[in-house]
């Protein structure tokens, strides 16, 4: 493919590619040629987050982080941090904490340390991770119940503090459906009033083929601008299987062999391909529409082969939600999204 994303939007916005370790290690050649041709940004999918970075109270564990960042720092992409303060993916110790001040404590080593390690390398942070419910009210996580809101407010002070050349971002899935939108505003403007540097908002991006939610996404893009954040599609990945459960546990359904869960295991019918190229062409239509405003697209993840999506919400699926096949190959959906321009 002589065609590239990165190439196709240089003028528009960063694309980017989540990365796991297996993908630094560059042990798979042909993987490794085609993150560098494609993407110019790069997220860490777990690497950096506390359960990996932070394993004890008074231990961490950057390994593999380095070679993340060292990684985009080779290759000149710009590097996401992936996240600081998030319910999940934590340490069984932080999940113990049962005292404010304990908590507080926590949230100033873990950011002062993380993010002051990489404070000249990390480009952006995704400071706070999923802080909203559906309805737009605060989740009540162990963040929210031992601190109160204050937790927001505290956990940019202290992103900013450590690293201060970083752009810093709150992220989170579903915050273009109204309610979860109305959340989200409502949190940035707390943020911005407390005199906390907020310079981004993520929309997480897991949608489903057929059903992407495009006037609600360009409502929002349309209204976090309007903040004065830049807007980024932080995960994005178009599922195409069943996600409505119902009934027995779906697990034991699954080691039965219960083909309705995972419908495509031999291939991808035409016709939810079509759809699913359809639906990225169109989305990237509205990004660019909006290029002023989006400053990175992020896929979650570079192959159909190695994302989460086969393994969440159940494991053993073959899901199809990105732009290359399992061979690495190009898929009509991105033939259609290099094509656009
Ligand atoms: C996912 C990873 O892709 C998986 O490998 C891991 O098992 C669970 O987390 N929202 C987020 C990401 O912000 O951190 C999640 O990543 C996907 C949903």
């Amino acid at each position: 493919q002589h065609i590239t994303l990165k190439q196709v939007f240089q003028d528009d916005f960063l694309v980017g590619t989540a990365l796991s370790l297996g993908q630094i290690n560059e042990t798979d050649a042909p993987t490794d040629s085609l993150i560098k041709r494609q993407f110019n940004a790069i997220t860490a999918e777990n690497i950096m987050k506390a359960e990996i970075v932070h394993p004890e109270w008074d231990r961490f564990d950057f390994e593999a982080a380095d070679k993340f960042v060292a990684y985009g720092r080779k290759n000149n992409m710009h590097i996401v941090g992936h996240t600081l303060i998030w319910h999940s993916q934590l340490p069984p110790f932080v999940s113990r904490i049962s005292s404010a001040d304990s908590l507080r404590q926590f949230m100033q080593h873990h950011i002062g340390t993380v993010a002051g390690r990489y404070a000249d390398e990390v480009d952006g942070w995704d400071v706070v991770n999923e802080a909203l419910n559906e309805d737009g009210s605060l989740r009540q996580s162990i963040f929210y119940n031992l601190l109160g809101e204050q937790y927001l407010v505290d956990a940019f002070k202290l992103a900013e503090e450590a690293a201060p050349s970083a752009e810093l971002y709150y992220n989170d899935y579903n915050n273009e459906q109204p309610a979860k939108r109305e959340g989200c505003i409502a949190l940035i403007k707390k943020l911005q009033e407390a005199g906390a540097r907020i310079d981004g908002v993520g929309i997480q991006g897991h949608w489903h083929a057929g059903r992407v939610p495009f006037d609600e996404i360009e409502k929002s893009i349309e209204a976090y601008a309007a903040l004065g954040l830049k807007v980024m599609i932080t995960e994005l990945d178009l599922e195409v299987l069943p996600r409505d459960f119902q009934g027995a546990d779906v697990n034991q359904r699954m080691a039965a062999g219960d083909r309705s869960l995972n419908p495509y295991a031999d291939g991808l019918p035409d016709s939810v391909g079509h759809q699913l190229a359809a639906d990225y062409e169109n989305l990237f239509k509205l990004f660019l529409k909006h290029k002023d405003k989006i400053s990175r697209v992020t896929f979650w993840g570079v192959n159909d082969g190695q994302s989460w999506l086969n393994y969440w919400p159940i494991a053993g699926r073959t899901n199809y939600p990105l732009l290359f096949d399992r061979n690495n190959q190009p898929k009509e959906a991105f033939r259609r999204v290099v094509a656009i321009k």
